[in-house]
């Protein structure tokens, strides 16, 4: 009986070091997320510089205004067609650093292919 006696309140102190411990990695696990929203218009994006910090999971609500539009980000395979009126959610991790265009990748117009910008991931 003695030992039982000493055993539980050392396992009940395993456990609460176990489940801090845990939910110590699990916040470290889940990357922050960064909401950015965003407009489409002939021949703009706004804004057309996006700026996020490498490891951030990135979230683009983009809304066409004035007709569709495309949003293409070749780096992160993202080809998402823009409807009119309607908010895009568009999604993906920064996992490098570095600087990547995107462009409007449907037809709209003479300006079309003026139609870009870039998103840089700061380390
Ligand atoms: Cu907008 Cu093409």
């Amino acid at each position: 009986m003695r030992l039982k006696e000493t055993a539980m309140p050392l396992f009940v102190f395993y456990v609460v070091l176990a489940a801090g411990a845990l939910s110590q990695e699990v916040r470290a696990t889940i990357p922050a997320t960064h909401e950015i929203p965003m407009t489409a218009k002939k021949y703009e994006f706004n804004p057309n510089l996006i700026t996020v910090r490498k490891g951030e999971h990135v979230k683009l609500v983009i809304t066409a205004t004035d007709r569709d539009h495309g949003f293409k980000l070749e780096a992160f395979k993202i080809n998402q067609h823009l409807k009119k009126g309607e908010p895009t959610t568009v999604e993906f991790d920064a996992k490098n650093a570095g600087e990547f265009p995107f462009q409007c990748s449907v037809i709209c117009g003479m300006g079309h292919h003026r139609m870009k910008g870039a998103l840089v991931v700061e380390e």
